[in-house]
């Protein structure tokens, strides 16, 4: 096999979990790459010999982002609804049954084009893995051509068929549409189930059915709470023992010890509050406690249509008060962690050889200069993409 040494780095970060600090830098560095795996990182004059060797400039290179989250089959356009509350109206998730109007009427071609169209701006933007879910289909069908859609582009799908209660049924009958045939026709297409546990959505009970019903089947949980207000959902999350609850926007004090004392991650999705005007969560209250946070970009046409996990770290370090140490592993190894990863998000021998050279001297870039198109060149397993 090929072995092409990436030499020239002006600081590599590994997320090596035995290093003395967090994302375990090594400066003056060269990865060895064989195939689609990470052979050997270290200092570049310790380096074994390479096949052929990449020179990259002094650049920084850290591991591909992993974004944890995200609604990226839809159609449509809700650039009129953002601009309405950009002018004072507030979000309400009412706005997901427009898109669900223009998602049931797009053809499957439409929708994979439209997800093969942000899958590249976000590989642009240095992510080399990301989870997609359904939400948008709300029929037993549509949720699941949803699914076999975002299958063309990623293992990890995400059945949201507790998205909203669609018009012209009652959330009894459209539960038990979830928990049965629907979830019958979605589950081969999917690795995880999630609901949106919010007033206005799904309670507490009927998230737990929906949830149950998807392990049941197979399904891993993961589950969309505390988004628009406080609520029972991050607790009901650490309580089944769900790899990930995502928003934690409003969080309670029982809430920040359920999460510290439970193996599930919290992922905040910066983008959102950004976009809703929403107040930031505070990440140091909760890595202060010893929870686990993952920033993802929830890229979705309604509440956040970004699809850059630079743009989410520059927030995450400027209103949520993570270092810019912790918010590219929260990006890196805490999206991993959310989906339950482990090939991915660091750069070690063994690991998915997933990575980003940047136009930078240092990932400290990444917050220090928001905005900017700092992603020179994203790997996908071993190669440039
Ligand atoms: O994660 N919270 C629910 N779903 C999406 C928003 C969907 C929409 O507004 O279209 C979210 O924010
Ligand atoms: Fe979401």
């Amino acid at each position: 096999m090929t072995a092409t040494a990436i030499t020239n780095i002006g600081e590599l970060v590994t997320n090596d979990p035995e290093a003395a600090d967090l994302l375990g830098v090594v400066a003056d560095a060269a990865v060895v790459v064989e195939g689609a795996t990470v052979a050997w990182v270290g200092p570049a004059a310790a380096a074994p010999p390479a096949d052929q060797q990449v020179d990259a400039g002094g650049r920084a290179v850290i591991p591909g982002f992993v974004d944890s989250h995200s609604h990226l089959v839809f159609a449509g356009d809700r650039a009129a609804e953002f601009a309405a509350r950009m002018s004072g109206e507030p979000y309400a998730a009412g706005g997901i049954r427009r898109t669900v109007a223009a998602t049931r009427a797009a053809t499957d071609e439409q929708l994979t084009s439209q997800v093969a169209r942000l899958v590249a701006e976000m590989r642009r933007q240095g992510t080399t893995t990301v989870e997609i879910k359904s939400g948008y289909g709300l029929t037993a069908h549509d949720e699941a051509r949803s699914l076999a859609v975002a299958r063309q582009f990623t293992v990890e799908t995400t059945y949201l068929g507790a998205h909203v209660v669609p018009d012209g049924t009652t959330p009894e009958e459209y539960v038990a549409l979830v928990t049965g045939p629907m979830l019958e026709a979605c589950a081969p297409y999917a690795r995880w189930i999630d609901a949106f546990c919010e007033t206005g959505a799904f309670d507490a009970d009927q998230s737990r059915a929906v949830l149950t019903a998807g392990a049941a089947a197979g399904l891993r949980g993961r589950l969309h709470a505390n988004q628009l207000g406080p609520g029972p959902g991050v607790r009901l999350a650490c309580d089944l023992g769900l790899t990930a609850v995502d928003h934690c926007t409003y969080l309670s004090d029982d809430d920040v010890s359920a999460l510290a004392d439970s193996g599930t991650i919290a992922t905040l999705l910066a983008g959102v509050e950004f976009s809703t005007r929403q107040p930031y969560p505070d990440a140091r209250r909760l890595i202060d406690a010893g929870a686990l946070v993952a920033l993802a970009s929830d890229c979705n046409p309604g509440s956040c249509f970004t699809s850059s996990l630079p743009f989410c770290v520059a927030l995450a370090v400027r209103e949520m008060r993570m270092t810019p140490a912790e918010a590219l592993y929260a990006a890196t190894a805490g999206g991993a962690a959310a989906l339950d990863r482990d090939d991915v998000g660091s750069l070690l021998p063994g690991k998915r050889a997933d990575l980003v050279l940047l136009d930078a001297p240092t990932y400290v870039h990444l917050a220090y200069r928001p905005g900017v198109p700092l992603v020179a060149q994203t790997w996908v397993s071993g190669r440039p993409v």
